[in-house]
């Protein structure tokens, strides 16, 4: 493993991802760790993060003691390069140009890391403070116009430090840089592969599972359509997976479930159409949250009488129950075992106390795009893989205004034209999400034919994203928005109107709701 100690404000988590896309697997530690701590998880290699403070405020992170001594290869980058630079007696100033964004790196030609680089190159900077002087036995082998050191090493000690990011995209080199450190500097193999990640999750799988029933709750999205699917690898029958229709879901989307996951694992399905429930539940709310409050209560009604059917039906007692909890949850919750409570975030919080469950959370340890990757390991559809982020109560948090079933034809059948067209534009992959948003409540003239209309409007709201905690509206090329405007106002009926959302986060949110 390749420890990422994490400086501070989720920095760390980037280049996790880029250290695993070497196909190293990568674990991120808080910089509080210990030392012995971090030696005991055997580390082939040790990346300090950037972070948000400087070296010099009271109270900044500093490296754990013994850091440096540790014999395994250590690269600092940014604010862990300081770090490192400080603590072996070199200087770090707070110098009076800041460097922020794009700046041309020189390199010297000499020492290791950067061996093969072009003698400039363009790399993403990011501080305020800046090393001045290098620490005794480091060469110091680039440097900027507003930055002396920006990179040093001292290769008989295994230490290495950038000023530049080389996990951010606008580093010309900086998977050079990455792949150099780990595999000729740290010596690191290339073996996490999807191959390898699924075998070795069905194995811990089947290990805590044994003979013994599990439970999976279906939402239609891709963790735990992957959780689930890695789980029937693992144990077969002993799974059954639950699928509980609120009917909020998209067009075609509850379909996806019943028939196309259900033949490509062979799963069993326990499907509950509790649409009559959930619509009657929410007849006449407006209020996001109250929507919010019922479809969560609702769902936590329907998926225990579900549970209890299955529990009951079986000679053995069912004992685990299937989360998809992704890696940066478990670095944002501080870790833990994630053996007891279901924490509120799922979307099974708060069963009651005689229907508890272990949790298998085979995905734990893995990012997003690594989830999807292994979807497609396991033979998923790419309808199932790819699908944008979907929010647990579904399109009752897109129609502003009372749910009702003509409402949700309404977007649904915006909606279904909206991602038709994204997709026949080749650009579902460059958009993180595309929310159709049914203004149910607000209606608008238009003319259709020689006649006078009065129906709604529909907001398009695409954004572009990397975790939904930023977005910007994604700029989709004007004749893909002319089409689906086109077809939506000439297809759905009661729509006369389609506006975009132009608007990034913050100040807005991705949904309207
Ligand atoms: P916002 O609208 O806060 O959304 O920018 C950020 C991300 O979260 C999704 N979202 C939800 N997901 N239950 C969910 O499971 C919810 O109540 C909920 N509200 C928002 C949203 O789609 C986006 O991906």
């Amino acid at each position: 493993t390749v420890l990422v100690v994490d400086f501070g404000a989720q920095y760390a988590q980037l280049i996790a991802r880029r250290v695993r896309e070497c196909s190293v697997f990568s674990e991120i530690v808080p910089s509080t760790m210990p030392v012995e701590e971090m030696l005991a998880k055997r580390p082939k290699a040790i990346i300090l993060s950037g972070g948000p403070s400087s070296v010099y405020e009271p109270g900044a992170p500093a490296a754990p003691t013994g850091m440096f001594t540790t014999g395994v290869p250590t690269l600092g980058i940014c604010y862990g390069f300081q770090v490192m630079a400080q603590a072996l007696g070199g200087l770090v100033e707070n110098s009076d140009v800041a460097e922020y964004g794009g700046a041309v790196l020189r390199y010297s030609g000499e020492g290791s890391l950067l061996a093969g680089l072009p003698a400039e190159q363009s790399v993403w900077m990011s501080h305020r403070d800046s090393c001045s002087a290098a620490p005794e036995g480091f060469t110091v082998t680039a440097s900027t116009d507003v930055t002396p050191v920006a990179a040093m090493e001292d290769r008989a000690h295994g230490l290495y430090g950038v000023q530049f990011h080389p996990e951010v995209m606008h580093t010309d080199h900086g998977m050079d840089v990455m792949r150099r450190f780990l595999y000729e500097e740290a010596g690191c193999r290339p073996n996490w592969t999807m191959v390898n990640i699924a075998e070795e999750t069905i194995d811990a799988v089947r290990a805590q599972v044994g003979d013994r029933r599990v439970i999976c709750a279906l939402s239609g999205g891709v963790d735990s359509a992957v959780a689930g699917a890695l789980v029937q690898r693992a144990v077969g029958d002993q799974l059954t997976c639950v699928f509980v229709d609120h009917g909020l879901l998209r067009k075609g989307e509850a379909e996806q479930v019943e028939k196309d996951f259900v033949a490509a694992t062979g799963v069993n399905l326990h499907v509950v159409d509790a649409t009559d429930r959930f619509l009657s539940a929410l007849e006449g709310v407006t209020d996001p949250e109250d929507k919010r409050k019922i479809i969560g209560r609702e769902f936590i009604r329907v998926f225990e009488v579900a549970a209890r059917e299955i529990v009951g039906e079986s000679a053995e007692p069912v004992e685990f129950l299937v989360q998809g909890t992704l890696y940066p949850d478990v670095v944002e919750s501080g870790g833990g075992t994630g053996t007891a409570n279901i924490k509120s975030h799922h979307n099974v919080g708060g069963l009651p106390d005689d229907l508890r469950f272990q949790l298998v959370e085979p995905l734990r340890t893995l990012f997003k795009d690594e989830v999807r990757a292994l979807g497609e390991q396991l033979g998923l559809p790419a309808e199932i893989v790819w699908r944008h982020p979907f929010p647990g109560p579904g399109l009752a948090i897109r129609i502003i205004g009372a749910v009702s079933r003509d409402r949700l034809d309404v977007l649904r059948d915006a909606d279904a034209i909206a991602r038709e067209e994204l997709s026949r534009a080749g650009l579902d992959r460059d958009v993180w999400q595309f929310p159709v948003v049914l203004l149910a409540d607000v209606r608008s003239v238009g003319v259709q034919g020689d006649g006078r209309t009065y129906g709604h409007p529909v907001v398009l709201r695409p954004v572009t994203s990397e975790d939904a905690m930023t977005a910007d509206w994604a700029r989709l090329p004007f004749e893909v928005l002319q089409k689906i405007s086109t077809r939506i106002t000439n297809e759905v009926a009661d729509v006369t109107r389609v506006v975009v959302d132009i608007t990034s986060k913050p100040p807005g949110t991705i949904e309207w709701e």
